[in-house]
């Protein structure tokens, strides 16, 4: 009887369907060219997955190489038109932002997640369906993960080390990871500020880089360092021991008119009278700053005026001050966190209570005939840091900076949420193996769906062991078996090339990293798979 009623409804609701015939051709089209846009971008930092990944080197227009692993920043390098492209590369970047490291995996699984999409969406579910699905896994998975996590206390050196060196594995500077993962660790706990623990701004972790060495000279230093000479031209000190150093933005050079304008001088008198006039001015501000008992200075670079001159020079040196100059204007705020001590922008206001104190500031020589100024020993010093990179060339160092700051990141994530998760794989098949199980007591089109996009999380192994050069497939299927008899840890041992657990390999990763990952993906994959026209306006 029920049928008999249902039935007609059904025919009138088809025919109705009929009548209001949209052409969908369109929609479908774009959606497809978005997919495949996107996903050319993931395929191109798929190869540089994990710790056997391969580098790109990228050359720009004008001619500068950079050499790099990091996935974040091959994606920023490369010029994408395509606006869904372009999205990939903003998410590689979010996650950069949220957790530093991740930034490959993250791109890789949206890119195995847009080609799930592209077979529901041409086996005919609809978007809306496939980006519920979505939702509803990730809000699934990270609890996976979450189950998955192992606590860690900050005081376990140990462990901190160990994820610091797992992320740096994978990178150009591989072989030193025994010195840079220690050095990261040491640099983000001493500027955690015991009032809030959870908390860590990179900002405080000054990176310097210097030509010259090898990356094993790089070093941590409790202090300040200058990648520049003292200007001592005019014979001042080079080394100063018991230092009061100040900090100043003004100039100790005669002062310009404001306008642009040209003086005739048409006789002596009057010439002697501006140098006479000239030279008061500046004895006149180093007797102040001698006065005060200062005895290094640090000028802060300006664009128009010279910030010490010929004859300034001379009388500091004669007054024993030792002097720096040209600081950058955003150092200054580092500066005096570090040193403890106020900006002077006025020689009016140069006290001796705004000083900062040092037991020792001096050029050192290092490597090859080049110099750098350390400040050391500093009283009341603030919560910051120097890390010094030394590398052979500039394509070295700099991918050593990039790889530093990724170690940083980790350490950082792990002193914000305090979890870490095995890594090689372990997390995302033991996600996809959870799923998949979850999926089969779903019903309907979801559960095909989040069947679909389990599946779609082993691309992290699979790559893994692709660019390994081992058997995918039959790693990806020896994974699956052990996660499903329980060895929620069991991973892919790279140098082994088989599968053991991979906590015994010391392959761990912060949680927030992996949490990030999949999320972030999910969110961009379904924000690509929503758009269904693109409007250009001028
Ligand atoms: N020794 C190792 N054995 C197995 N897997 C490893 C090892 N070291 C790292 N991995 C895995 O490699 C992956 C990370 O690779 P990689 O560092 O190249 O990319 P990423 O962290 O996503 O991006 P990026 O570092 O460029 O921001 C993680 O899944 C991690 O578990
Ligand atoms: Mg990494």
């Amino acid at each position: 009887m029920a049928a008999a009623v249902t039935a007609p409804n059904t025919t009138n609701a088809r025919s109705s369907k009929t009548e209001s015939y949209v052409d969908n051709k369109r929609r479908d089209d774009i959606r497809q060219a978005n997919i495949l846009a996107a996903r050319a971008v993931a395929d191109a930092v798929r190869t540089s997955l994990g710790p056997k990944g391969m580098d790109k080197m990228i050359s720009s227009a004008n001619g500068e190489v950079i050499i790099t692993n990091d996935g974040a920043t091959i994606l920023n390098k490369m010029e994408v038109l395509q606006p869904a492209a372009k999205m990939l590369v903003d998410l590689s970047r979010s996650q950069d932002a949220a957790a530093g490291d991740g930034t490959t995996t993250v791109v890789v699984l949206a890119g195995s997640l847009l080609r799930r999409s592209l077979s529901l969406l041409s086996a005919g579910i609809h978007p809306t369906v496939i980006s519920d699905s979505l939702y509803k896994l990730s809000v699934r998975a990270v609890d996976v993960l979450h189950s998955m996590a192992i606590p860690l206390e900050l005081s376990d050196r140990d462990s901190l080390v160990k994820s610091a060196a797992t992320s740096l594995n994978s990178k150009v500077v591989s072989q030193y990871s025994s010195l840079l993962a220690p050095l990261a660790v040491d640099a983000v706990l001493s500027v955690v500020d015991p009032e809030h623990p959870d908390l860590v701004d990179l900002r405080d972790i000054k990176i310097v880089k210097k030509l010259g060495g090898t990356v094993d000279d790089t070093e941590l230093i409790h202090g300040l360092v200058f990648d520049k000479k003292v200007s001592h031209t005019a014979g001042g000190p080079t080394r100063v021991e018991n230092a009061k150093i100040a900090v100043i933005q003004f100039q100790i050079s005669p002062p310009k008119t404001d306008i642009e304008q040209s003086i005739i001088v048409s006789d002596y008198t009057q010439m002697d009278r501006i140098l006479r006039e000239e030279r008061n001015y500046i004895l006149g501000m180093v007797k102040k700053i001698k006065a005060s008992g200062c005895n290094v200075l640090l000028i802060q670079k300006s664009i128009l005026r010279d910030a010490v001159t010929d004859l300034s020079l001379h009388y500091l040196a004669k007054a024993k001050i030792l002097v720096v100059k040209d600081v950058e204007r955003d150092e200054i705020e580092f500066i005096t966190k570090t040193l403890n001590c106020l900006p002077i922008a006025n020689i009016e206001h140069f006290r001796e209570e705004k000083l900062g104190h040092a037991d020792l500031v001096e050029e050192v020589l290092i490597g090859d005939g080049s110099k750098i100024i350390k400040i050391t020993g500093i009283k009341n010093v603030g919560r910051t840091t120097t890390v010094l990179v030394r590398g052979s060339n500039q394509l070295m160092i700099d991918e050593a900076e990039r790889s530093l700051h990724d170690a940083l990141c980790v350490v950082r994530c792990l002193v914000n949420k305090k979890y870490l998760i095995a890594g090689g794989g372990a997390p995302e098949i033991d996600m996809s193996w959870k799923l998949g199980l979850w999926a089969k007591e779903l019903k309907g089109m979801e559960s095909f769906c989040i069947k679909e996009f389990a599946e779609a999380l082993e691309v992290i192994p699979y790559t893994l062991a692709e660019n390994a050069g081992l058997n995918p497939i039959s790693i990806v299927t020896e994974l699956r078996n052990r996660h499903a008899e329980g060895e929620t840890n069991a991973g892919i041992n790279v140098r082994k090339g088989q599968i053991t657990n991979i906590l015994e390999e010391n392959v761990v990763q912060p949680l927030l990293v992996s949490t990030s990952a999949v999320t972030l993906a999910i969110e961009c994959v379904r924000m690509i798979l929503k758009i269904d026209d693109i409007v250009t306006v001028r």
